[in-house]
């Protein structure tokens, strides 16, 4: 049984992640942050209590923080994994201009604790970086593995630096890691204050009468938006090739903000100039006006391709947030995931009883 060990598995990624290493019959090991509440929602479906006489799931959790190395040596000497998807970071943009330092520490200096700890324990796994189109910051669109990197964020800075490292430590110590360059993905478990989850929840919360505006910032940035799921299969397609190289991971397709507030209000008969007040705070010191992924190298090498679009994207998300509030959903991203990948995916139950917690 192949061992994998994901930082930030309580993330959106982390937990589709798990799950598909589950399926694929692998022991995953998750490294969780202790917190004052539960944060492990996201998780809850797949755990098993080990306590109880239902099946074995071969997922276990560990206490652990990017910003502290011993532990971090300790897991990994621990584990011995086969393969670590380094997940985990601050990841919300405008929060890193808030938080630059913070940011620079968990985002940018977690990475080099990470593969400090695989060097110096002299496990030998093999490492994937969850590197971010936000790099490419101001780069002229479409943007592939040759553009030039022009970051516009502290995150972004911080990213780079994590990629930069990743590829010091392929070429210097000759470790398999990799960059995985991921334009944005979403899902019904994406973060809630990310712009497609604040869209789409807030349609759901004003069809229930409990929200009547909402506040956004710039409405003209383009973004490739694509579908988390699927975007892990290409985590772990990169790792499980022979030799290590870095790939850019989209859809080809870009819209603004406005596209997708048309798509998600129009999905439910509602004209989102109602409802759309634009907030100031929402804005970036320095905004990213245009990502649109050339994934052709993914295509040929990895035989990646995304099979959700933009707009069934944003009905799969406005199913799920309607369901959520409780009310009946027109139902037809709900039919794509099913037809597609077998299942509705469960995703936001109330946390019970995990048991290391
Ligand atoms: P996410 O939902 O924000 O998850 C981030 C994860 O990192 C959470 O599990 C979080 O734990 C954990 N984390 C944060 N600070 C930590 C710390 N100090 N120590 C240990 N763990 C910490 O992010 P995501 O959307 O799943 O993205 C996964 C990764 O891909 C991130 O590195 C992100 O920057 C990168 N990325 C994402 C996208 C995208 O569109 N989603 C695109 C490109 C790259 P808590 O649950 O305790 O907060
Ligand atoms: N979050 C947010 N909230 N964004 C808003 C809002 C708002 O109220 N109003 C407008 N936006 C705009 C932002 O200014 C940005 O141009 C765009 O919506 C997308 O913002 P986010 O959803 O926060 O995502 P992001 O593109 O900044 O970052 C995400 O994608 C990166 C990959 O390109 C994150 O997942 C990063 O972690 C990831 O690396």
């Amino acid at each position: 049984m192949k061992k994998a060990l994901i930082t930030g598995i309580t993330g959106q990624d982390g937990s589709y992640l798990a799950e598909l290493l589950l399926s694929k019959g692998y022991e995953v090991h998750g490294m969780i942050r202790r917190a004052s509440t539960f944060n492990t929602r996201r998780l809850d479906h797949i755990y098993h209590d080990p306590h109880g006489n239902g099946e074995e799931v071969h997922l276990y959790l560990h206490y652990g923080d990017l910003t502290a190395s011993d532990t971090l040596l300790d897991i990994i000497y621990n584990i011995r994994p086969d393969e670590i998807y380094h997940l985990g970071a601050q990841s919300h943009v405008r929060v890193s201009f808030d938080m630059p330092e913070f940011t620079g520490d968990v985002t940018g200096l977690g990475t080099v604790r990470i593969l400090e700890a695989i060097r110096k324990s002299g496990v030998k796994a093999r490492y994937y970086q969850a590197s971010s189109s936000e790099m490419f910051g101001g780069a002229k669109p479409p943007q592939n593995e040759q553009t030039p990197f022009e970051p516009r964020s502290p995150y972004a800075a911080a990213k780079l630096y994590a990629y930069w490292l990743t590829r010091n430590y392929r070429e210097g110590y000759s470790i398999f890691a990799v960059n995985g360059i991921l334009f944005n993905h979403e899902s019904p478990r994406r973060g809630e204050t990310f712009v497609t989850r604040k869209i789409t929840r807030a349609v759901a919360a004003i069809m229930a009468g409990q929200q009547r505006y909402l506040y956004l910032g710039n409405l003209d940035s383009r973004r490739d938006w694509g579908y988390a799921p699927e975007y892990v299969e290409a985590m772990w397609m990169m790792l499980n090739r022979d030799q290590p190289d870095d790939f850019v991971i989209g859809t080809g397709e870009a819209h603004t903000i406005r596209e997708f507030l048309d798509e998600a209000f129009g999905y439910v008969n509602l004209d989102w100039h109602d409802y759309v007040r634009i907030d100031a705070r929402y804005f970036r010191p320095t905004e990213v006006d245009y990502l649109l992924a050339d994934a052709a190298k993914a295509r040929r090498e990895l035989g990646w391709e995304p099979r959700v679009r933009f707009r069934e994207l944003v009905r799969i998300m406005v199913d799920a947030d309607l369901e959520l509030i409780g009310l009946p959903c027109p139902g037809e991203g709900k039919r794509i995931v099913e037809e597609r990948f077998g299942q509705w995916h469960r995703w936001d139950q109330q946390v019970v009883s995990m048991d290391n917690h």
